[in-house]
């Protein structure tokens, strides 16, 4: 292919390091300003790489505040390689009519998989057998030896019944819970019958589940959702489980509640500062941490990084991107 024509493709930037295949294929598509590195950049340099950009790529520690979009120029989508989209102010891309999309779907049932390993592992202290094998305290056969909490047969109250939350509660169904639910919008009645679960009160459900697990979006509505008072409502013998997003929960008040035994144990794998965690966390044993990889298996963030470069090209080719979260915003420009 000659110069002239490769240059005439639209360009597209890629904030961060994602898998060959999505490269090889935007490449296919776009002039590629691809930083290939795992460290992203501040907002005066996305702003500043943007410029004379179609699309970009972004993960979700690029931060789309009002004032960095605006001060993007000429850019049509960014395509978040995420399902969530906290990271980015929709209605201030919609009002600048710049499309938004996001990865949902493919990591459904892998991040749901995850959050029952951590229900798992917090509820049967996996990780502290480990360690206690590792360092060779084990020495003998002991009747109360790292006893844990029965997760089957026990009550899961999960906020937020989307799809990830359905795939945690079939999940749950395999293990012969009863399944507590609270949302804002009600799930179809012809779900709740197949597995068998109950909408709540977020108070009633915070009472009677053994495991509480979030799958809530990160909006104003559900910042903190869980706060001091609402782990003190919970069971002693409960555990939270967290795959959301970390500013869901408030940090120090669960560090606080875990280390006073106000809940038994929490499985958590987003914090409200990544990659900081709040160091009463790190002191407890009572708690499973992992960082951020709920979605983590190879298949799924090939998936997702495919997505990402899809939804980018369909929109920099004028066709309307799979997964967009805007409509209103392809609308005024595609009209
Ligand atoms: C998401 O997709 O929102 C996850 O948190 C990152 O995989």
């Amino acid at each position: 292919m000659c110069d002239n024509f490769r240059s005439m493709k639209p360009a597209v930037l890629v904030t961060k390091r994602i898998y060959p295949e999505a490269i090889a294929y935007l490449k296919e598509h776009a002039e590629l300003d691809y930083e290939e590195s795992d460290d992203g950049m501040p907002a005066a340099e996305l702003a500043r790489r943007i410029r004379g950009k179609r699309a970009v790529v972004s993960q979700l520690t690029d931060k789309f505040t009002p004032e960095v979009l605006a001060s993007l120029d000429g850019i049509q989508v960014i395509s978040n390689v995420a399902v969530g989209y906290d990271n980015i102010d929709i209605p201030a891309a919609t009002r600048l009519g710049i499309l938004v999309t996001h990865t949902p779907d493919v990591l459904t049932d892998t991040t749901a998989d995850f959050a029952f390993t951590l229900l798992l592992a917090a509820a049967r202290r996996v990780v502290e057998g480990h360690h206690f094998v590792h360092s060779g305290q084990w020495t003998k056969w002991r009747v109360d030896l790292l006893v844990g909490q029965d997760v089957h047969h026990r009550t899961l109250g999960i906020f937020g019944m989307g799809r990830i939350g359905q795939a945690v509660a079939r999940r749950a169904k395999g293990f012969s819970m009863r399944i507590i639910y609270h949302d804002s919008r009600r799930a179809p009645e012809a779900l709740e019958k197949e597995l068998g679960m109950e909408p709540v009160s977020a108070d009633q459900l915070l009472r009677e589940a053994d495991f509480v697990s979030l799958h809530v979006p990160l909006m104003a509505e559900t910042r903190h959702l869980i706060g001091a008072r609402e782990l003190r409502m919970m069971k002693p013998t409960a555990i939270l489980v967290n795959t959301s997003r970390g500013p869901v929960v408030d940090e120090p008040a669960l560090a606080g509640a875990l280390a006073q035994r106000v809940i038994a144990g929490a499985g958590i794998d987003v914090y409200e500062h990544e990659p900081q965690v709040d160091p009463g966390l790190l002191r407890l044993e009572n708690v499973v941490l992992a960082p951020h990889i709920a979605s983590a298996s190879v298949d799924t963030r090939i998936k997702m990084s495919m997505m990402a470069a899809e939804n980018a090209v369909a929109a920099i080719e004028g066709r309307r991107p799979p997964n967009l979260l805007n409509p209103e915003a392809w609308k005024k420009t595609s009209g």
